[in-house]
């Protein structure tokens, strides 16, 4: 069945019987709890995770049947209908004013975060972790240091710039904030709590500045140029199917993907391309920030030169310093 039909089947009470779930699956089903920590025996979670389950290994033996570029796996968002998984993206809209014009920018992107894999679904704060990400390396690029900077400074202190802290944000703001703020802190001194708290930007304790921020022409040659250049670059884009979801690895493609909704931030770190030179097929080496269970040690290959999917181009950005 599919999962929001599921769930609309719940909303009409049919759910007070037990869904049906295969007991051939007890052992995985235990094992994954053991795993993630999960303690609530809903019934119907482990019928949510059987129909993602199921999902999942179809989707594999169609890949084995070359159906599909890559792979998906099992991970800790096994429980979540893609319903509950999309609720945990921001859909908020912020629009700004130019000389009475009015534009409307992407929703706001920072899908939910784990403190560890076993916390999914808590902090929207991929718009954080992007933002962080792409400072970290022109600050590398600049000092030949690799210092880690703080997601949870921007979380708790970037809202005058206009991002939400856990409910979501945008990377240009991020940088505003730093920007305005004349500085960033490191993790270490600021360690991530995946909540939302009061600001505690300690100057003492800054790693980063930025003077301005660049956006990124909407075409993937220029990200490539960017990327090539400059080094990892934010971007947002549409994360919301459940392929990404349970993404594992080889080539992400999916015919779903939007190139206009977008929902998550994430860092744009590479590009390359694999198989024979006549067919070859090109992505872009993505960071993510679910954890290392998740793709490909947490990276995965989104399909590269294929009509900007998932909106890749669409919104990247990257801090000057
Ligand atoms: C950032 O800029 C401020 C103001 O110019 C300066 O005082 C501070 O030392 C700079 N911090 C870093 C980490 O470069």
């Amino acid at each position: 069945m599919h999962p929001s039909l599921f769930l609309a089947a719940l909303c009409l009470g049919i759910a007070s019987a037990a869904p049906q779930v295969d007991p051939n699956l007890d052992a995985q089903w235990f094992q994954w709890k053991l795993i993630l920590k999960r303690h609530k025996d809903e019934g119907w979670r482990r019928a949510v995770w059987e129909t993602n389950l199921k999902m999942i290994e179809q989707h594999n033996r169609e890949y084995n049947q070359g159906k599909h570029s890559f792979t998906m796996a099992m991970n800790g968002f096994g429980d979540m209908t893609n319903d509950e998984f999309r609720h945990t993206m921001n859909g908020l809209k912020i629009q700004k004013g130019k000389n009475g014009k009015v534009f409307q920018i992407p929703s706001f992107v920072g899908i939910s975060v784990p403190v560890d894999r076993r916390e999914m679904g808590r902090c929207a704060s991929g718009w954080a972790f992007s933002a962080t990400g792409a400072l970290e390396g022109q600050m590398f690029r600049k000092t030949g240091k690799r210092v880690s900077l703080s997601v949870q400074n921007l979380l708790d202190c970037s809202w005058p710039q206009g991002n939400e802290g856990c409910n979501g944000g945008l990377m240009s703001n991020a940088f505003q904030y730093v920007k305005n703020n004349g500085g960033l802190d490191t993790e270490e001194s600021y360690p991530y709590v995946a909540r939302d708290g009061p600001c505690k930007y300690r100057p003492e304790h800054s790693a980063a500045n930025v003077t301005a921020f660049e956006n990124i022409p909407q075409q993937e040659e220029a990200l490539m140029m960017a990327v090539a250049n400059m080094g990892p670059i934010s971007a947002a884009i549409d994360a919301s199917l459940d392929t990404f979801r349970f993404y594992k690895e080889g080539i992400y493609y999916d015919p779903k993907c939007s190139s206009e909704d977008l929902n998550h931030g994430v860092l744009v770190v590479g590009y390359g391309f694999q198989g024979k030179e006549s067919d070859n097929q090109k992505y872009w080496f993505v960071k993510n920030s679910w954890g290392a269970d998740w793709g490909m040690d947490g990276y995965i290959k989104m399909a590269k030169d294929r009509d900007n999917h998932c909106g890749i181009a669409t919104m990247a950005s990257f801090p000057i310093v």
